[in-house]
């Protein structure tokens, strides 16, 4: 018995294993990004900061922008924050930034344009791709949510010097 158990559990992970091995690129968790390149990306091309805040606390770097949330303290799932990012919020002034959102091919909140009309969000600036998209989920999910805004992490984020962590000093 205790052998039937043991090789059909055996099955069961390699069953796993080669599941894994078979997922489709591009459809990888959010979280399999790679934060450090989240993180140039986050202090250089991608404009999160200008409506978010460079220490993504809903300061906007650009006071004429509309004011993003405090992504610290967002009580979403990577998942659910790699949708609002793809996708943008209905109703709200987060821009969508994944270039085939809203298409069958890449449908958002069950939706696509022709269902929601004019209440579609904006469309980004600069669109991102998978890879850069999940890329910055990671980062935000390594540095931000959660993590207390302090010299600490405001000097680790944007350097010794930075003006901006003055605040904290
Ligand atoms: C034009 C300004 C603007 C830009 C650019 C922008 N956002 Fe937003 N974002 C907003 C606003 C405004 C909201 C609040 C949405 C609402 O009104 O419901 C928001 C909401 C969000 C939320 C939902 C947070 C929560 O807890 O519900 C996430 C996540 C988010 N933004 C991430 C990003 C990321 C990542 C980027 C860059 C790739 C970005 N945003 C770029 C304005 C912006």
């Amino acid at each position: 018995m205790k052998t039937l158990i043991g090789s059909s559990l055996a099955a069961f992970g390699a069953a796993l294993l080669i599941a894994g091995m078979l997922a489709v690129p591009g459809t990888a968790a959010a979280q399999d990004g790679d934060p450090e390149l989240g993180k140039r990306l986050w202090l250089t091309t991608a404009n999160c900061k200008d409506c978010h805040g460079s220490l993504a606390n809903g300061a906007p770097d650009i006071a004429q922008e509309p004011q993003g949330y405090n992504l610290r303290e967002t009580i979403l799932t990577a998942e659910e924050m790699r949708d609002t990012v793809r996708c943008g919020r209905i109703g709200g002034l987060m821009p969508y930034f994944q270039s085939s959102a809203w298409t069958d091919r890449a449908p958002c909140y069950g939706m696509i344009a022709a269902d929601i009309g004019n209440d579609i969000p904006d469309r980004a600036e600069r669109m991102l791709a998978d890879r850069t998209l999940n890329a910055l989920i990671a980062f935000i999910y390594r540095d931000f949510v959660g993590v207390a805004l302090n010299l600490a992490s405001c000097t680790e984020l944007l350097g010794e010097e930075n003006s901006r962590c003055n605040a904290f000093r």
